[in-house]
């Protein structure tokens, strides 16, 4: 786990604990061995710090919350470093992140590589750095850097570290070794100054700004306001206190319910990466050129997602016009995402010229994958996979972006349904993190490798799914969306369903999502018939978010009003259906909303459509906002207990309509006690 060599004085001590180097209570106490000799080892005059592996320490070992704590503690083994009377030098490659970072900040020097990045992301697991990291950052680059770093969790790249002041110096070689033994030697046997006894250059007014600025990003995170206290505590008092102002912020954190929810999801995100079963010697196949078939809403943000990460794109459209309206569109999009993603001007011009535009079905005839994002009728998409079949080369993947038709179906229109397979994005389909990877009943286990590969490459999140309406996300989301309608039947106002959603932590509520997707999607006014509120309100003429009117009134600047034209209709609709309405609570209406969408998720796994529990979550945080401090539905549900979810479905069933079905296995969880997750 440690290795050493020493050469004219410079002791290099070397950690090796893959996969990231997590610094579990093993190697915490291997580096405290390590660190206790050459203390007392006159041969020693100065130390280096480094790693094998893909990185320096990625951080503290997170499955290690939560359980005893083994001693050295992290705190013990920086302290014994910075205490260290030799000068210590971190040699950082890969990345340094939380207490990899706060190990790096006791060493008294800091040498990088120039791709290293450094931060402290503790924030995003719901801690705060409880190794010292709030005390020691701001001393090193200053309050207002400090702030920044700990509040947002993003790293910095190795040129940032260095203008801050958090790195010493830059080597251009990918081993930082050599160079940190070089500078090591430079600095044995000279004075040097430690972190602790640094003050803080800064105003206390930036961490105020900050917050300011950031304010509805905070919003509902405990993590952040405690890492607040910390950099004020490290303006005001001496670093001892600090340290224990932070201790006590993180212990409290660790055992709190935002932090268990938010590591959940740093695994459920992992494990999702996983296909189970799968053969490990099964190899993706190469992929680097790509169709993509519809310029549309979806067409264009998908090529984006293609370009962006150094693919050559063929887009095909019907006709010219949608062609060229689709690729203006594109083009300004990209722009954005370059900003964005801080990209130099000239870059999206480059991107641009791997674009081809084209008329022609043939044009994608190269193509190793070929993405269909044409409207959304069985009969065209199976017209379109029958053509692209004969066209596309052997052995290319033919995707389909169906958001509820049976890939199945579409896959026996070819004569290759072994390289059919859904790639389901999610609109603004550039920005969107989740990938919903559908597995068609003959996908080859090669495609879904290709497939979950291609999702990382262009840095998406995928999660695999078998076939069925509306795949993973879509079904649980109908079942919402079905009682959201039968609650403003019932009496509840449009604007309180929704805003038990944002209370809760979601972007936005159903009605709001209905109004923004367009009250008329779907809906056909010569078989319109006033059978449902949202036939009678199309009929009436509102469409939702694009001519101002739907369940809300919009002004000018998209604000929203409750729609008194919308509640009459409601209420109309209501008398003629013979349902009585009453005022409903708002632990109701979040009960009759999300009780079902667990039960949904519940069959979802019963059929076999979701490989676990914990990629519902990952589909849910990353597809449609469900908050990351609530862990995801499954985790939500766990943590409430599935006996209560099964007891309010019970409780609410003649409520929740003729085709609802409790799930076998919600309620055996339920009787049994063991959790989803
Ligand atoms: N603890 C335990 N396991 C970890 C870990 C950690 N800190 N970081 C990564 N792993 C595991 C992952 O779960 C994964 O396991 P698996 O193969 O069984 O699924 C494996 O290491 C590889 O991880 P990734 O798939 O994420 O690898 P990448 O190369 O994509 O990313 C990384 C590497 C950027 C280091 C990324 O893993 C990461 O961001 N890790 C977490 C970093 C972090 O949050 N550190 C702070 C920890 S909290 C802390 O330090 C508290 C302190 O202040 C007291
Ligand atoms: P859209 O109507 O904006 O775009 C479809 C485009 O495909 C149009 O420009 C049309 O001219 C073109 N097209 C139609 N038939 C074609 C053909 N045979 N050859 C070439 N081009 C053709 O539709 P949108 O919203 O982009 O949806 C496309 C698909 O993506 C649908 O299957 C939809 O269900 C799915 N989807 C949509 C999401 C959304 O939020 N809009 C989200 C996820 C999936």
């Amino acid at each position: 786990m440690i290795s050493t060599t020493i050469d004219g004085g410079i002791l290099a001590v070397l950690a090796d604990n893959p996969p990231v180097n997590a610094l579990g209570a093993d190697l915490r106490a291997a580096l405290h061995d390590a660190i206790t000799r050459a203390s007392g080892d006159p041969a020693v005059e100065a130390i280096v710090i480094g790693c094998a592996g893909r990185t320096f320490f990625a951080g503290a070992d997170i499955r290690e919350f939560g359980q005893p704590q083994r001693e050295p503690s992290l705190v013990a083994l920086i302290a014994a470093i910075e205490a260290l009377d030799k000068p210590v030098v971190a040699a950082i490659h890969g990345t340094a992140l939380g207490g990899g970072l706060e190990v790096a900040m006791a060493c008294h020097y800091r040498i990088a590589t120039t791709t290293a990045k450094l931060g402290l992301p503790e924030v995003k697991l719901g801690l705060l750095p409880g190794a010292t990291g709030t005390q020691r950052l701001p001393r090193l680059v200053g309050i207002e850097e400090a702030c920044r770093m700990a509040v947002s969790g993003d790293p910095v790249d190795a040129t940032t570290a260095a203008r801050i002041g958090l790195v010493d110096r830059i080597v251009e070689e990918a081993d930082p070794l050599p160079g940190a033994v070089a500078f090591a030697r430079e600095r044995a046997g000279k004075p040097f100054v430690r972190t602790r006894d640094r003050a803080v250059a800064g105003e206390a007014e930036a961490i105020g700004d900050y917050f300011e600025r950031n304010r509805s990003k905070l919003r509902g995170l405990d993590a952040p306001v405690a890492i607040r206290r910390c950099l004020e505590a490290a303006m005001a008092l001496p670093f001892d206190e600090g340290v224990a102002i932070e201790r006590e912020g993180f212990v409290r954190l660790r055992d709190g319910d935002q932090s268990k929810a938010l590591r959940h999801y740093f695994f459920a995100e992992r494990a999702a990466a996983k296909i189970d079963g799968l053969d490990a010697a099964v190899e993706p196949l190469p992929v680097q050129k790509v169709g993509v078939i519809g310029a549309g809403t979806m067409g264009g943000g998908i090529a984006i997602n293609f370009l962006v990460a150094g693919f050559d794109v063929v887009i095909v459209e019907q006709d010219q016009q949608r062609l060229d309206a689709g690729v203006a569109l594109l083009r300004d999009n990209l722009a954005k995402t370059a900003r964005r993603k801080g990209l130099a001007a000239d870059r999206v011009d480059a991107m641009m010229a791997r674009l081809s535009p084209s008329l022609s079905y043939e044009a994608v005839a190269d193509c190793d994958l070929v993405i269909e994002a044409v409207f959304e009728l069985m009969d065209v998409k199976k017209t379109l996979f029958a053509t692209l079949d004969g066209i596309v080369k052997p052995g290319a993947i033919l995707a389909s972006n169906t958001s509820y038709l049976d890939l199945d179906e579409i896959a026996g229109a070819t004569g290759r349904p072994d390289s059919v397979v859904g790639l389901h994005f999610f609109s603004p389909a550039n920005i969107m993190k989740l990938l919903e990877v559908v597995r068609g009943a003959r996908t080859s286990e090669r495609v879904l490798a290709t497939a979950m590969q291609l999702a990382r490459r262009i840095g998406k999140i995928g999660v695999v799914s078998g076939v069925c309406y509306g795949f993973i996300g879509n079904r649980m989301l109908a079942a919402r969306q079905r009682q959201a309608m039968k609650l403003i039947e019932e009496g509840a106002k449009v604007i309180e369903v929704d805003r038990a959603l944002t209370d809760f932590g979601l972007p936005m509520g159903p009605f709001q999502m209905t109004d923004l997707a367009g009250l008329d999607i779907g809906w056909d006014p010569r078989t319109s018939a006033g059978r449902t509120i949202r036939e009678r309100l199309c009929e009436a003429g509102l469409r939702g978010q694009k001519n101002r009117r739907g369940f809300y009134d919009y002004d000018a600047d998209r604000n929203r009003n409750p729609s008194p034209e919308a509640e009459q209709i409601i209420r109309r609709f209501a008398e003629d259906n013979g349902i009585g309405q009453r005022a409903i609570g708002a632990d109701e209406i979040l009960e009759r909303l999300l009780y079902p969408m667990i039960n949904e998720a519940a069959l979802i796994l019963e059929e076999g459509i979701a490989q676990r529990a914990s990629d519902v979550d990952v589909v849910w945080v990353n597809g449609y906002g469900w908050p990351a401090w609530r862990g995801g539905p499954m985790f939500w549900a766990d943590s409430l207990g599935l006996a209560r979810v099964v007891e309010g479905l019970r409780h609410h069933a003649a409520s929740l309509g003729p085709d609802f079905r409790l799930s076998n296995r919600l309620v055996e969880a339920a009787a049994s006690g063991a959790p989803l997750c």
